[in-house]
Parts: structure tokens; C-alpha cells; sequence
């Protein structure tokens, strides 16, 4: 497995392997890479012949006041998780391999990215949606791999490649956690052992929703109610937003019918820890 940094070693790399008939998978992280992206890379090498790694720290996703300088960095570790998955090569480009100059052209999605994240974090899908775009366009995949875990950026990144027609497939992932239901991700380690503890009520607090819909319950004033009640009980949590949602439209529902989404924000002290659950309900 090697690690290339610059757009013509990576689109290099690629070509050669689609001469001996390769098909090509793409895996974009930034780094920090935990058992979430296992499953990503895995899932990639399990339907690919050549896996793409991209790690890169992307800064126009990030708000002026967001954790992109001490969002963790470590590429060493990256490089022997992203070997024991089965990936071919790791393109970790730095930010002037990605922006020799300013961008001046940028990828807006509409409507979809108006709740949510996008409410509380103006700009970031906007930078996800550049990049991405970017790193489709680099590796030209046959198919790129995303993690139900990040909900809104995955209906996103759906709907850009049907706009713009890119040639590849999108596979979304399910949420990979922790024994006791944490969500994984690279920011749990910003938090504390006692926050740890206070985290789980992110996973508590979807679980009662999706209990309370088994037993009946459909009224999603009374479910968003439930929501924000238990993690309000949790003296660690402050939260963000709980929304209940169309799953496609991301549209905010009254009733749950059909596939919804039920997305929550939180945070456990200085940490935004997000995740989300998809109910299908009968009528
Ligand atoms: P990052 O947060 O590194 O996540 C990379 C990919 O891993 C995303 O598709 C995310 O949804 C997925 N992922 C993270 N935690 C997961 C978990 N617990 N289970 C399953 N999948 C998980 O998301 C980004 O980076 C960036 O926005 C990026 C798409 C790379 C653009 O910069």
C-alpha cells in the first residue's frame, strides 16, 4: 500500500490500475481513522479491486470557530488501519495540493442543507460538497463510500451526484458503535472520561424514539418532546438540535410515516457529538 500526495501521482496511480481492468473504490476521511472507517474501507475492498484512501483535514468545511487546528492528525496510525482493511493506496494531499489557489468555484446544494448541521454550521456542507466534488473529479471512482453515521452529508453528497451526473455510485454504510451504543468518531477523544459517560445519552435518547414508535406512538411533537426531555436529563449534554425528519427530503414531518429520520446534535461539554437513527413506520 502507498501513500501518494500530489493530484498527479493519485490520478497516475488510478490510471494504472484501471489498465489491468481494476474497478475503483473511494473512501474520503479526514483522518483520525477509527472502526467507522474500517467498515468504510472494508466495504470498499469487499466490492472493488483498487481502494483509494483520501485523508485531508479539508478547511473550507470548517467554521472560523471549529476544531480545525486541533482536529487530530496521525498519519501513521492511518496508515496501518487503512493496510489491515485492505486498501491499495492513501492519497493525503496538503492543503496546497488541494487549493494551489483560492477556489473560486464552489458546489451549493439547496433546501437540503438548510436544517440540521447546515443550520448550525453555515458553510460546511458547502465545503464538503467542493471537496468531495474535487475528489471524485482526482480519482474519478466507480464507487465512494459514506457512513450513514454523517446523515444529512450522505443525502447530500446523493443528491449532487444525480444533479451533476457523476459517473459513480454512492454506498452508504451504517453507523458503526461502540459496545455500549456510542456513535464512533474521530471527536470522541476531545472528550473526558466522565464526559464518555455523559455521551451516552445521544444513543439513549434515539433508542426511547425508536421504542416509543414500536409501541405506537407517532406524534412527532410528542416524540420530539421525549427527545429533548432525555437530554436535558443528562447535566453534561447541551443540545444542539433533535429533529425528526423526512428521510429523503429531510423535511420536517408531523407525523412518522414511511422512512424517517430522527437526527440529534449535542454537546458533551466543548464537543459537538452528532448522530441519528432511521425509523421506517407503517401508518
Ligand atoms: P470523516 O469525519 O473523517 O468521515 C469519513 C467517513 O466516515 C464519512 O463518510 C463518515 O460518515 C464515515 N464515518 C464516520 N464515523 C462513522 C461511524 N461510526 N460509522 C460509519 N461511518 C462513519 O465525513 C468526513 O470525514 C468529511 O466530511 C469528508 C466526507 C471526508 C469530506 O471532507
Amino acid at each position: 500500500m502507498n501513500v501518494v500526495q500530489t493530484v498527479t501521482q493519485v490520478r497516475y496511480a488510478v490510471a494504472e490500475a484501471r489498465k489491468q481492468g481494476a474497478r475503483v473504490g473511494l473512501v474520503p476521511t479526514m483522518g483520525a481513522l477509527h472502526q467507522g472507517h474500517a467498515a468504510l474501507i472494508a466495504a470498499a475492498a469487499a466490492e472493488c479491486d483498487f481502494v483509494v484512501v483520501s485523508i485531508f483535514v479539508n478547511p473550507l468545511q470548517f467554521g472560523p470557530h471549529e476544531d480545525y487546528d486541533k482536529y487530530p492528525r496521525q498519519l501513521s496510525n492511518d496508515m496501518a488501519l487503512c493496510k489491515k482493511q485492505g486498501a491499495s493506496l492513501i492519497f493525503n494531499p496538503s492543503v496546497s495540493d488541494m487549493y494551489p489557489q483560492k477556489p473560486l468555484t464552489h458546489i451549493d446544494v439547496d433546501e437540503l442543507t438548510n436544517g440540521l448541521c447546515g443550520a448550525s454550521r453555515p458553510g460546511h456542507f458547502r465545503g464538503v460538497a467542493t471537496v468531495v466534488a474535487k475528489l471524485f473529479n482526482i480519482v474519478l471512482p466507480d464507487k465512494a463510500y459514506f457512513g450513514q453515521k454523517d446523515a444529512q452529508q450522505a443525502a447530500v453528497l446523493q443528491q449532487m451526484v444525480r444533479d451533476l451526473n457523476f459517473p459513480l455510485e454512492l454506498v452508504i454504510v451504517p453507523t458503526v458503535r461502540e459496545a455500549d451504543g456510542l456513535a464512533i468518531s474521530s471527536r470522541n477523544a476531545y472528550l473526558s472520561a466522565e464526559e464518555r459517560v455523559g455521551a451516552l445519552v445521544l444513543y439513549r435518547a434515539l433508542q426511547q424514539v425508536v421504542a416509543a414508535v414500536e409501541t405506537g406512538e407517532r406524534s412527532v411533537a410528542k416524540l420530539h418532546g421525549q427527545l429533548c426531555q432525555m437530554i436535558a436529563s443528562e447535566p453534561l449534554a447541551r443540545l444542539d438540535y433533535a429533529e425528526i425528519v423526512d428521510a429523503s427530503t429531510l423535511k420536517p414531518v408531523k407525523y412518522v410515516t414511511g422512512r424517517v429520520l430522527v437526527a440529534i446534535a449535542v454537546y458533551i461539554g466543548q464537543t459537538r457529538l452528532i448522530d441519528n437513527v432511521v425509523i421506517e413506520a407503517g401508518g
